[in-house]
């Protein structure tokens, strides 16, 4: 699977959404995650994130290791939807995201 690391906090760009063949790309509060067993790793939404913030799994880089378990539990309790687009905005964040500092600049 791919992974929607820490740059993605706070600026939610949105192209990889758009660019996702599996609409698998949900959207947080303050992160948008990648669905781990609907994302068939195509690809496509890694080169379009303007902040570079979404990776392989095994490519992510160590101080955001954590955001792949995050992408992961982010989905406990929503089972798998098949569909971000019809869910829309899921107002809430893994706690690692939640955590984070909010960006004001
Ligand atoms: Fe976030 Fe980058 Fe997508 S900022 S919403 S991972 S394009
Ligand atoms: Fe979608 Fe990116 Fe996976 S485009 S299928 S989330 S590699």
């Amino acid at each position: 699977t791919y992974v929607i690391a820490q740059p993605c906090v706070d600026v939610k760009d949105r192209a990889c959404v758009e660019e996702c063949p599996v609409d698998c790309i949900y959207e947080g509060r303050r992160s948008l995650y990648v669905h781990p067993d609907e994302c068939v790793d195509c690809g496509a939404c890694e080169p379009v994130c303007p902040v570079e913030a979404i990776f392989y799994e095994d490519d992510v880089p160590a101080e955001w290791k954590g955001y792949h378990t995050a992408n992961v539990e982010f989905f406990d309790g929503l089972g798998s939807p098949g569909g971000a687009s019809a869910l829309g905005l899921i107002d809430r964040d893994h706690p690692l995201v939640a955590g984070r500092p909010v960006r004001t600049a």
